[in-house]
């Protein structure tokens, strides 16, 4: 009688959502000592993308900034952030409104939705910004052949089935490519605009030509002590102490739920313990060369920023931002030439103007080196807001390599600039300097540029508060002579 009450309620529940919580999965999938992908996944910021308080933040801004598109909006923004509950109602045509987020939708991106994403479709533009499809089979898919299907039938009514797509980078693709409309004062489309590229960047890079997808640097997999990939059991018997079950064996690849990118700051706004882990992914990103010479009163330095990640440096979300900061200090210790400084209060840069454009040769502490994304309207002023942009004033990201030009992701503002090439740029520093001198480099890092969150609920900005500080992700100190 139980049994029936339990299976009537799953199928009544299937009817309403493919997707179940993930918490349904952790009964299998947590014990597998420190490598269970329950655990591992919650420590995400895909597992906090419909809790996160700057995106909230942000979602209310831009309603409160194109009022007459708010009802649009909001569903938009809800689709990739909290897909469990807005793809059951996008499916219906119906929308979901920011006050009705529940549990369900806080869940963000969960096991069901990366794993019932169907093949069909990926890659192609239609699957962009949202655009993936929930198999209606109730199928879940995984890496491995013949997966021992009993026991997620029973207590998940839905099938383990090899579906090999999960490890295309198209599939990270569907979220991680944001083409939005722009949008005018009225609430109308005036044009649209590429927010979020990754996908696009790696494809136009030589990780896709050697097939080092999303999943190898972000899922990555399980290897010994030499560096050989190695197996693990990829499920464990339900409650108890994770015995596994008897027709199973280890299996390989077997890849780590981590999901570690550069946001270290939101997850420490946010308490989560993976902050850490990710500013050391961060300082594994960029590699720094220093060149230079004293001679005739100047000192001549060049410095080489080299990316290492798959995608342009920083990717993603445009709040974010990279710069050198760099200090010159003579035989008495005095700092003759700083740019790039900041207040550890407010993160924001001491001595020069948010706008920097882009540098090839710095003579002044008031101009910066800063990798960015910064936004346009059409007219061409600065905006902040990402329904309100149609472009960038300036994308001078560090390109990935083997970078081949393509118009929609195209660097802006880097024209003249000889040296920025695709993996790396070179900046020029000339100051004046006599004898020999000590140079120091920091690169910095930040999720949460200030100018970005200007204006933001203060809530939320009194949680960030304490977190404002860059992350360093490199540093590098020499004796020119
Ligand atoms: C197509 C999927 C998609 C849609 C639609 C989308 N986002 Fe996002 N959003 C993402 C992804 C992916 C990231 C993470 C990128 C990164 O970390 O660089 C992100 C990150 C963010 C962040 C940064 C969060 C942080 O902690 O730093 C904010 C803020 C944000 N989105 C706001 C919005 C708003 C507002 C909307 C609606 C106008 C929206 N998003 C719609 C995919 C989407
Ligand atoms: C963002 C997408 C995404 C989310 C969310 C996600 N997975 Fe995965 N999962 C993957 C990918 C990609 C692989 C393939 C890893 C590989 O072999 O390289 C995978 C593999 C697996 C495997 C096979 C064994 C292994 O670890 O390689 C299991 C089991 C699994 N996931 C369960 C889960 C569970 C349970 C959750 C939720 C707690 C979850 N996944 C959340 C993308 C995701
Ligand atoms: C009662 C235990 C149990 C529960 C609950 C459970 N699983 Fe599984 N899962 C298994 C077993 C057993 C396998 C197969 C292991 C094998 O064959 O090596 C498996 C395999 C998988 C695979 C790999 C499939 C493949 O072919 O690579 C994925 C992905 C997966 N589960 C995801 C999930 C998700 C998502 C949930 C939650 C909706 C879930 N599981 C709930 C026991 C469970
Ligand atoms: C259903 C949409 C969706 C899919 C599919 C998806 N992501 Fe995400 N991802 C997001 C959203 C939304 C965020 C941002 C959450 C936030 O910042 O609030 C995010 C954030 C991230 C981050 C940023 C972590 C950080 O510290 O900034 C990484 C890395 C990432 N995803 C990797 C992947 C990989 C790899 C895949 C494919 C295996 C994938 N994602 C598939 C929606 C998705
Ligand atoms: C060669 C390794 C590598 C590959 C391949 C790669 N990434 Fe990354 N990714 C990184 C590193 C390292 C970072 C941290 C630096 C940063 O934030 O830019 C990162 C950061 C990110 C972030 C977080 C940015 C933020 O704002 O916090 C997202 C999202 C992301 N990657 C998505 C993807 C997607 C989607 C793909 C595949 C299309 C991909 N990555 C391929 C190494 C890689």
């Amino acid at each position: 009688m139980r049994f029936l009450l339990l299976f009537t309620a799953a199928l009544r529940l299937a009817a309403q959502s493919p997707f179940l919580p993930a918490e349904d999965c952790s009964h299998c999938h947590a014990k597998l000592g420190q490598f269970g992908q329950f655990p591992l996944w919650s420590g995400s910021m895909m597992a906090h993308a419909g809790k996160d308080p700057f995106w909230k933040a942000k979602v209310n801004f831009e309603g409160d900034t194109t009022p007459r598109a708010r009802a649009a909006i909001e569903d938009k923004c809800l689709r990739c952030h909290a897909p469990m509950q807005q793809y059951p109602l996008q499916a219906k045509g119906e929308r979901l409104p920011m006050a009705a987020l529940n549990e369900a939708g806080a869940e963000g991106v969960s096991c069901t939705v990366c794993h019932k994403i169907a093949a069909t479709g990926l890659g192609k533009p239609a699957s962009f910004t949202g655009g993936f499809k929930i198999n209606t089979e109730n199928e879940i898919y995984g890496p491995h052949a013949k997966p021992f299907p009993m026991p997620m039938m029973h207590h998940t009514e839905n099938f383990p089935k090899e579906g090999k797509h999960i490890l295309d980078a198209a599939l990270c693709g569907t979220c991680h490519t944001v083409i939005t409309p722009t949008l005018n004062a009225a609430g109308e489309t005036v044009g649209s605009f590429v927010e979020q590229a990754p996908f696009l960047e790696w494809k136009a890079s030589d990780f896709a030509k050697s097939g080092i997808t999303c999943q190898r640097c972000h899922v990555p997999t399980l290897k010994d002590t030499a560096g050989k990939e190695t197996d693990h059991y990829i499920a464990h018997m339900p409650h108890g102490d994770g015995r596994t079950f008897p027709p199973t064996s280890p299996r390989k690849p077997f890849g780590q739920h981590t999901f570690l990118g550069g946001n270290a700051q939101m997850l420490r706004v946010m308490g989560v313990e993976t902050a850490g882990k990710t500013e050391e992914f961060l300082r594994g990103a960029v590699a720094l060369e220093l060149d230079g010479r004293v001679a005739n009163g100047r000192l001549e330095l060049a410095v080489d920023v080299q990316n290492r990640t798959g995608h342009k440096l920083p990717t993603g979300f445009p709040s974010r931002r990279m710069w050198l900061h760099v200090r010159v200090i003579d035989s008495n210790s005095a700092v003759v030439f700083e740019s790039g400084a900041w207040d550890k209060t407010t993160g924001e840069w001491t001595g020069a103007s948010v706008r920097q454009p882009h540098w090839n040769r710095i003579t002044k502490p008031s101009q910066v080196a800063a990798y960015e994304s910064a936004m346009k309207e059409p007219d061409g002023s600065p905006t902040v807001s990402l329904m309100r942009a149609n472009g960038y004033w300036k994308d001078n990201r560090i390109l990935p390599l083997g970078f081949v030009r393509n118009e929609a992701i195209a660097p802006v503002g880097v024209g003249g600039d000889g040296d920025f090439l695709a993996g790396s740029d070179r900046v020029h520093y000339s100051v004046p300097a006599s004898g020999p001198v000590k140079v120091t480099v920091e690169v910095l890092y930040q999720s949460v540029t200030p100018s970005h969150v200007e204006g933001l609920d203060p809530a939320f900005l009194q949680k960030l508060a304490p977190h404002r500080a860059p992350v360093v992700m490199h540093h590098a100190e020499r004796v020119i002579r």
